[in-house]
């Protein structure tokens, strides 16, 4: 999705602005812009593509004395990423301009009264709409104005506006995407889509709420209800991030970065919340009593994507441990399905940016409908965050990588420490049990970092066989099927290979139609309580000559029959294998994109964080 940031302060404002929107890149973008104020006039830069190529434009902006200004990089909606439909867009006297991420839905209506009006437009974009709007309201006041247009949107929105007449004052406002501001007493005010952009300068932020507006200068900032004009307090939190953590230190891409840094994630998201000796469980910032987790009778686990995967994993945990019927949704279905739900259910939201639109909408639904809302978060301050009953935060540092890898093993570590915590409150769980099943979440995080660089290495010879395949299937069962389906996605969204994950059992009622030797299937089988099902499968594709890789246990001789290319892993509690299985799935998807000189960080049509339907 967009990148949006802004500034005002005593630094010069387009080197601020381009290192504000490079550590946006993550979101997702098909063009870019900057405008800013210079002797009382407004100057802006746009182009289509990378910000290498508004850079190469903006030589001498980089020297502007401008001490205001705002930048974008732009995730197509309505119209191409051209040149013309990149922001900042202005309006028609030229002196008001805007930034935008999310839909005005009702830009089309709008946009035909404004012609009626004798507006003229440029660009194919809501977001002109907008400006042009704003500008139909504005004589002396631009909050007034501003808020004015913003009673007669429908959609979602976040904004960043400013207008050479008040050269001082940046307008920020949103609903339904994410806008977060920065503080630093000394440098000035920020305003921005996510908090990398900030970590440079400031680790002091201001999340603006849906129906907020904001006026920054930069002395600081104060926030408004765009519908009262009535003035509205938000805290200021101190992120515990640095600039450094949002940054490669060495490696070739965000996501080996990423995949390299789950045990310390894993281990974070575990650490402070488990004692060793008793197996206890303890999340304060659950916020949900015991009593209330002890009258759940169903949950309803959301999410989207490799949250949605997370999901599915939890479903078998929490059923086996904690005995509570569980079902699992995605979020763009959850939020449209005729739901059962009441005050006995609990719903769970799962989402590493606790800003993803649809599942966003499935827990206010939720909500609405009298279920407690739990979410399980790696952004803190998030909207979700802030809307649920409960949070269970992963402790995963930021990720910047599109692909997510460390954020899903940790949200499956929180996921298994939940599981736990809901079967100490029921009861369901004797407490040798608990003590063992809380020793095998503790070690998995040494697990994997022991075993990175071997898997790293066994996966190195693979390459070169896999990486110009147009077509790989992964299956799984049990616990693993979920698995199959994430390697499926991590394949696919950063290589482009059609990839599908299929429940190993499946395979026989359509998908082994496919089999030829041709087609690669890389089959998770390891030594557990479903693993000769998933060898007779694997002997099924044999006899079809499929192009077998097997992911199993060391020391199981067997696998070597089946196929020269196997990937062996320490045989460990069973209950950890998702998240142990993962490494491998995600360290051959990212070498094979790395191998096809793919975008792997910043994938084509893909963004970091869904916040729009
Ligand atoms: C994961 O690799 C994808 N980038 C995507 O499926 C992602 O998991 C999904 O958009 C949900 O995002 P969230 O966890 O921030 O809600």
């Amino acid at each position: 999705m967009c990148g949006i940031v802004g500034y005002v302060g005593k630094k010069r404002v387009v080197p601020v602005i381009l290192e504000g929107l490079k550590r946006l890149e993550y979101r997702g973008y098909d063009s870019a812009g900057v405008a800013y104020l210079e002797n009382n006039s407004l100057v802006k830069y746009r182009c289509e593509g990378k910000l290498a190529n508004l850079e190469a434009m903006m030589d001498e902006a980089y020297l502007s004395p401008s001490h205001i200004g705002i930048g974008h990089t732009r995730w197509a909606t309505h119209g191409a990423p051209t040149e013309d439909n990149a922001h900042p867009h202005s309006d028609s006297t030229g002196k008001l301009v805007i930034v935008h991420n999310g839909i005005i839905e009702n830009y089309y209506s709008l946009r035909e009264e404004l012609k009626a009006k004798g507006h003229t437009f440029s660009s194919e974009t809501d977001t002109e709409v907008l400006v042009h709007l704003i500008e139909s309201f504005l004589e002396k006041d631009l909050v007034l104005a501003v808020r004015q247009a913003l009673e007669l949107v429908d959609g979602s929105y976040a904004i960043g506006v400013f207008w050479s007449e008040m050269p001082d004052t940046l307008v920020a406002a949103r609903n339904q995407s994410p806008l977060v501001l920065g503080v630093h007493d000394e440098i000035g005010s920020f305003m921005a889509s996510d908090i990398p952009a900030l970590l440079p300068y400031t680790k002091r932020v201001v999340f603006l709420e849906d129906g907020d507006l904001a006026v920054i200068t930069e002395k600081g900032n104060t926030v408004f209800s765009i519908h009262t004009g009535e003035q509205v307090e938000r805290k200021e939190t101190v992120i515990e991030w640095n600039a450094a953590m949002a940054e490669k230190a060495g490696f070739r891409h965000f996501m080996l970065k990423e995949i390299f840094e789950q045990p310390q994630a894993i281990t974070n998201t575990v650490s402070g919340r488990i004692n060793p000796e008793t197996g206890e469980i303890n999340i304060p910032e659950i916020n949900l009593s015991g009593d209330e987790l002890a009258a759940v009778k169903r949950i309803f686990l959301v999410a989207c994507g490799t949250s949605w995967h997370a999901a599915l994993v939890a479903k078998y945990w929490i059923e086996k441990w904690a005995r509570v019927p569980v079902e699992v949704d995605i979020a763009s279905e959850f939020r449209y399905r005729n739901l059962l739900v009441d005050e006995n259910v609990l719903t769970i939201a799962i989402s590493q940016s606790g800003e993803t639109a649809d599942t966003l909408a499935g827990i206010r639904l939720a909500k609405e409908l009298g279920s407690k809302v739990l979410t399980i978060c790696n952004v803190v301050g998030s909207t979700m965050t802030r809307e649920a009953d409960g949070t269970i935060y992963t402790h995963a540092g930021p990720e910047i990588g599109v692909a997510s890898t460390k954020a899903f093993t940790s949200q499956l570590a929180a996921l298994f420490l939940f599981a736990l915590f809901l079967a100490e409150r029921k009861n369901t769980v004797d407490a040798e049990k608990r003590i063992e099943l809380a020793k095998a979440l503790i070690d998995i995080g040494p697990t994997i970092e022991k075993e990175l660089p071997v898997i790293q290495e066994q996966i190195a010879s693979l390459i070169e066989s896999f990486y110009d395949c147009r077509d790989f299937l992964f299956i799984g069962r049990g616990l693993n099927f979920p698995i199959a389906l994430e390697g499926a996605l991590k394949l696919k969204e950063i290589s482009y290979i059609h990839a599908e994950g299929y429940a190993a059992g499946e395979l026989k009622h359509g998908p082994i139609a496919l089999i030829d030797k041709e087609m690669p299937i890389l089959s998770l089988v390891p030594k557990d309580s479903v693993y000769q099902k998933v060898i007779s499968n694997v002997e099924e594709i044999k006899a079809r000559q499929g192009r077998i890789i097997l992911i199993g246990s060391r020391g199981d001789t067997q696998l070597s029959t089946l196929t020269d290319d196997v990937i062996y892993l320490p045989v460990i509690a069973e209950e950890m294998n998702p998240i142990l299985y993962t490494i491998p799935a995600q360290l051959l998807s990212y070498e094979i994109a790395a191998r096809r000189g793919c975008d792997v960080d910043q994938p084509r049509n893909l963004a970091k964080s869904v916040t729009v339907e």
